[in-house]
């Protein structure tokens, strides 16, 4: 039996379903139920009817998951596919900040651990950010761990006073401006899409700034045939699904999260096979730290 077929037959047996974001190999989100951004795997995962949730993405995805999901078994193909950006802010600053500014909320990307988030006021995915700062009542806001999102975010919606942290993703972070211009040299008809995890001098050369489902979407909304994608790889699977006739290019130096490319179909059958792989969250840490999630959620409706 081909192993796409062990996992489709032993998910039905286990009652599981998968979840796969779209920086997972294309194999991987080929069998999976649900494949989406951030914000959108968040959500699904609060409606499911399964009692186990295969996570095929990094350690913050299913630690959400878990954390808004607490008598579900939530597994990850690999407990190594973590996301260093999710660790790049501290406990410690964010009561200093505190203790110095009044009327402060501290937003908490949800590419962070369940440690930072329960010290945040409030979750949000590149997808809504925007809109839920807005929604804020307060006029400082914290925003951890990712300096780049955070000064996208602080353009966005200038009334407020932003704080930054010096957290960064070490995919989007090193993506060249060079490396840009010269895909727009050999396509000049291409535009170009860019996630906000992007440096500011990228984001100013872009056509459209948004999360990788913003991103998907906006390349069926132009009328663009061509583009130029500054992001994680992993995207092309489904924009060429999605979008047979349109072209995609990514910079020379091809954009690879290393961490989202541990998750193979292999480890997927492993975990189904056995269960192992089980996240846990400390139940204090689990209550604290759903608060900023459902908060999300909310705000986001
Ligand atoms: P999205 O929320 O846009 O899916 O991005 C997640 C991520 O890890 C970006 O690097
Ligand atoms: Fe983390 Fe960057 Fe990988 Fe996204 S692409 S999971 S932010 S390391």
């Amino acid at each position: 039996m081909a192993i796409q077929e062990e996992i489709l037959k032993l998910k039905e047996e286990k009652n599981a379903v998968i979840l796969a974001h779209y920086y997972v190999r294309p194999e991987v989100q080929a069998i999976a139920d649900y494949v989406g951004d951030s914000f959108y795997l968040s959500k699904v995962a609060v409606d499911l009817k399964e009692q186990t949730i295969i996570f095929c993405g990094v350690s913050f995805m299913g630690e959400s998951a878990k954390i808004l999901n607490p008598e579900k078994h939530v597994l990850m193909p690999d407990m190594e596919a973590d996301c260093p950006m999710a660790h790049m802010a501290a406990a410690e600053k964010i009561q200093k900040v505190r203790e110095e500014y009044d009327d402060l909320a501290v937003v908490c990307y949800i590419n962070s651990t369940a440690e930072l988030k329960r010290h945040s006021d409030v979750c949000v995915t590149s997808a809504n950010a925007v809109q839920i700062v807005k929604a804020l009542p307060n006029k400082n806001i914290f925003f951890i761990p990712d300096r780049n999102l955070a000064h996208y975010i602080a353009e966005q919606v200038p009334e407020k006073h932003f704080i930054y942290n010096e957290g960064f993703c070490i995919v989007h972070e090193y993506m060249e401006v060079e490396e840009i211009k010269e895909a727009k040299a050999a396509h000049p008809e291409a535009e170009v899409l860019s996630h906000p995890e992007c440096p500011p001098a990228v984001l100013a050369m872009s056509d459209y700034i948004g999360s990788t489902t913003g991103i998907i979407k906006q390349a069926g909304i132009t009328d663009a045939k061509e583009m130029i994608i500054c992001t994680e790889s992993g995207v092309l699977y489904e924009l060429e699904k999605r979008y047979p006739d349109k072209k995609f290019y990514f910079t020379e130096t091809l954009p690879v999260c290393r961490n989202m490319k541990k998750v193979t179909l292999e480890k997927v059958l492993h975990v189904l096979q056995t269960g192992e792989n089980e996240i846990f969250v400390d139940e204090v840490v689990r209550q604290e730290s759903r608060k900023p999630l459902e908060r999300m959620l909310e705000l986001s409706k």
